[in-house]
């Protein structure tokens, strides 16, 4: 089990899984670049999802909506209203910070000191997640000490948002080392504005989309006319979303540029419960069939004060990621709320007909929404794994086989005696249909622990043997355990493998 995100931060960008965004000019917060591997790790995620989702289902259709809407639907969605964050700035370094994200640590110490400087100091830090206490800023904690001594008793924690205005004067701010320089919070909007057309004017105004879930709404009675869809029935999103967020942390878990997967299942309003149930355990379980193991993942129902007005339920998907458990997921019992609002706002009827029954209705929604990067970054959590083979240690990603990033590498044992011959030959066909790679360089046993990093399943080796009898070996990752199957095989044995049939319980 990952304990420290660094490791994986310094594994991806080695192997190429993960960049900074633009980082030959020193990046930009926020955002990140997916490598030749993480590339293919991440569309493997999204394959699946859309697979299981869409493909498989009878009851569910895929849409691919613009990201720049008429900036009306964001009126309608409440967004251009009410989608903010409190904010808070430091006048002194000019640090912006999520005012629910910062905790005052009020210290009492026992006498005034030397100089007659106040017993009491007030430190601001940074906290985990909205409504936790944050972390004791320590250093700073440590330079009060030696100033005035070991407080009398351990520090109140006051949320920021809860401070007597008359008390933010005495705060000293997370990035500075003087008093009072921390504002009051206020309200800041996470949709990233921007104009079209030639005329930067108002009336010109529009948004890069926070959510794919709007452009559903928006097609909602397109998809309907035209479809051959019957209520209940759901529409699929895969795409990129932008917050402007205040504080992007936890490398790429909070983003300003990220993908999400939604998706907007209409019911019979009497129905939404039943729906909602099902979706809150549906989705659970593809994360644990994918890999995710379930004592680390955990289904958090919202609290009747965490509901947004219009939803009867709401749960969280939570992974126990290293920086502590956060969420993979929302699944929202909606009501009629977004069709509702765009009927209003579009003056347009989004009611559906029953055929069946001769009856007209606003249909509720139940919304399954995830992000497909921070569901990368569970995977990646989760299959980072150090053990030991033959007395030396080794770093591998143990990716369930649907989502690695290369399903197989070949290798020739060495380069002569046609062995790189057959190798290239049993490459060319593997990669017909699936991502192989071909590496012939350096000892066998370097070339095995490269692929182990990258999280590739299965090594084929062809060696001395297989010019005498064309079978090469096969070896699992995981148990390093190796087999033989015959040459012409090895593709439908690969196929097997993957598919988590066959892996053979003692190689020779
Ligand atoms: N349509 C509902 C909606 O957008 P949300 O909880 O704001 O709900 C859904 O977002 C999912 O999108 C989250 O569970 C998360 O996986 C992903 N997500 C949201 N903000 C993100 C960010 N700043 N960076 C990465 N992923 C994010």
């Amino acid at each position: 089990m990952l304990e420290d995100m660094d490791k994986l931060v310094s594994l991806c960008k080695r192997r190429g899984f993960v960049f900074p965004s633009s980082e030959i000019y020193g990046g930009i917060n926020g955002f990140w670049d997916y490598g030749p591997l993480g590339v293919e790790l991440k569309r493997n995620i999204k394959d699946a999802w859309w697979r299981d989702n869409v493909r498989m289902r009878d009851d569910m259709v895929g849409l691919d909506s613009s990201i720049i809407m008429n900036p009306r639907v964001w009126e309608a969605s409440g967004h251009v209203g009410g989608f903010s964050d409190p904010m808070v700035d430091c006048r002194g370094t000019k640090e912006r910070y999520r005012a629910d994200q910062l905790f005052v640590f009020a210290y009492v110490f026992p006498a005034v000191n030397h100089k007659g400087e106040p017993t009491e100091a007030w430190l601001a830090g940074l906290g985990g997640t909205a409504g936790e206490a944050g972390e004791l800023p320590e250093k700073k904690a440590a330079k009060l000490a030696k100033r005035f001594g070991q407080p009398a008793a351990p520090p109140s924690i006051i949320p920021y948002m809860q401070l007597d205005p008359n008390d933010r004067d005495k705060v000293i701010g997370p990035s500075t080392d003087d008093r009072g320089t921390l504002t009051a919070p206020r309200a800041f909007n996470l949709m990233f504005k921007t104009f079209v057309g030639a005329l930067e004017n108002e009336s010109n105004v529009a948004y890069l989309r926070p959510e794919t879930a709007q452009g559903i709404f928006a097609n909602f009675k397109n998809v309907v006319d035209t479809g051959r869809v019957k209520i209940p029935f759901g529409i699929a999103q895969i795409g990129k979303s932008f917050r402007n967020e205040i504080n992007p942390r936890n490398f790429t878990f909070r983003s300003r540029e990220f993908e999400q997967m939604e998706i907007e299942f209409f019911c019979r309003p009497e129905e939404a419960k039943e729906w909602y149930a099902y979706w809150r355990q549906e989705r659970f379980r593809w994360y644990v069939e994918l890999g995710l193991q379930s004592d680390r993942l955990r289904l958090r129902d919202h609290d009747a004060d965490e509901l947004a007005f219009y939803s009867t339920a709401t749960a969280d998907i939570e992974y126990t990621f290293p920086f502590g458990i956060s969420e993979l997921e929302g699944i929202a019992d909606r009501g009629d709320y977004d069709l509702s609002q765009h009927m209003k706002y579009s003056g347009k009827d989004l009611s559906y007909f029953d055929e069946d029954r001769k009856e007209r209705f606003v249909p509720h929604v139940v919304e399954p929404s995830a992000g497909a990067d921070r569901a990368t970054l569970a995977f990646l959590c989760e299959a980072y794994t150090v053990d030991e083979v033959g007395g030396e240690s080794r770093t591998l990603l143990k990716f369930h086989p649907r989502i690695a990033p290369i399903k197989a590498a070949v290798f020739p044992l060495v380069k002569r005696d046609g062995m790189p011959e057959r190798a290239e030959a049993i490459y060319r066909e593997l990669k017909r249909h699936y991502n192989v790679s071909y590496d012939e360089k350096g000892a066998i046993g370097r070339r095995y622990r490269r692929q182990d990093e990258a999280g590739t399943p299965f090594c084929v080796t062809i060696d001395s043997q297989t010019l005498t009898d064309d079978t090469v070996t096969i070896r699992d990752r995981d148990s390093c355990r190796q087999w033989r199957v015959a040459g012409a095989g090895v593709g439908a044995a690969l196929g097997d493998l993957l598919e988590g049939r066959a892996v053979p319980e003692a190689g020779p």
